[in-house]
């Protein structure tokens, strides 16, 4: 099982660099298409968009509508969950009469449990006892498949940039760290919102983040030939090996 992660494309229609947002998904998107042999599917793990908007999240939807392979969308803290669900399959939602935007993508070797780590009164993650009783839930409805699990703030602390800790509290963290604990079929942890690849574990999950897709956020020293280059993950699942993720630049070096 192939899986492309993207990430924290924050694409907006406002701003100086709003072209280079849009180019840099394009050029991701288009990438992926390339890829042989091709992902099996596609996600993105949050900050869509830049500002929640409507007209954003059609703008996001026409650049995923030319990927080959299915796309699986998740909330970061720059999204907005009305006109993210308006915009993105909401019959996949877990809980008809829940607010988050949490989910698991099933028909594949690996399940990939997409949580909502979405907090709004800062840009830090957020974790509740509700929203711990749905992971537990979304594990506990298969226990014969391994399973990926996608939050867009990492649950470990990221020694690289200035804060490790992504949550608001530390007892958010460690509480989504129990819960992810809570199954030996959790094999991975994919994540974003740094905008620098970095990886990190909880416990012997291993876990990783990727940079940001759009360019002109993305943290961490790269040579000039590739600032404008955008990067994403590919996951690679082997049964007996478990994963392994490769960084790849889009459509290489722009010359
Ligand atoms: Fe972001």
């Amino acid at each position: 099982m192939i899986i492309a992660q993207i990430s924290d494309t924050h694409l907006a229609l406002d701003t100086p660099d709003a072209r280079q947002r849009i180019d840099d998904f394009e050029r991701v998107i288009a990438d992926v298409n390339a890829l042989d042999p091709a992902p099996d599917i596609i996600v993105h793990t949050g900050d869509v968009v830049q500002n929640g908007l409507p007209e954003e999240y059609a703008e996001a939807t026409r650049i995923l509508s030319a990927a080959r392979a299915p796309v699986y969308a998740m909330v970061g803290n720059k999204d907005n969950r009305i006109n993210f669900r308006a915009a993105f399959t909401p019959d996949l939602y877990y809980g008809s009469d829940s607010e988050f935007i949490e989910y698991v993508v099933e028909d594949h070797p690996v399940r990939l449990l997409m949580l909502d780590t979405l907090n709004h009164t800062s840009n830090k993650g957020e974790f509740s006892p509700l929203r711990a009783r749905h992971l537990l839930e979304m594990i506990d409805a298969d226990n014969t498949r391994p399973i990926a699990v996608c939050t867009h703030h990492p649950p470990f602390e990221v020694q690289v940039g200035p804060d490790p800790l992504n949550f608001e509290t530390r007892q958010m963290m460690n509480e989504l760290r129990t819960a992810l604990l809570h199954s030996n079929h959790v094999v991975a942890v994919f994540s974003g919102h740094v905008h620098r690849g970095t990886v990190g574990c909880v416990e012997h999950i291993p876990a990783s983040v990727m940079p940001s897709v759009a360019t002109t956020l993305r943290k961490g020293e790269y040579p000039p030939h590739l600032i404008d280059c955008p990067i994403y993950h590919i996951h690679r699942f082997d049964p007996a090996r478990g994963f392994s993720t490769e960084s790849r630049i889009a459509d290489g070096y722009r010359t």
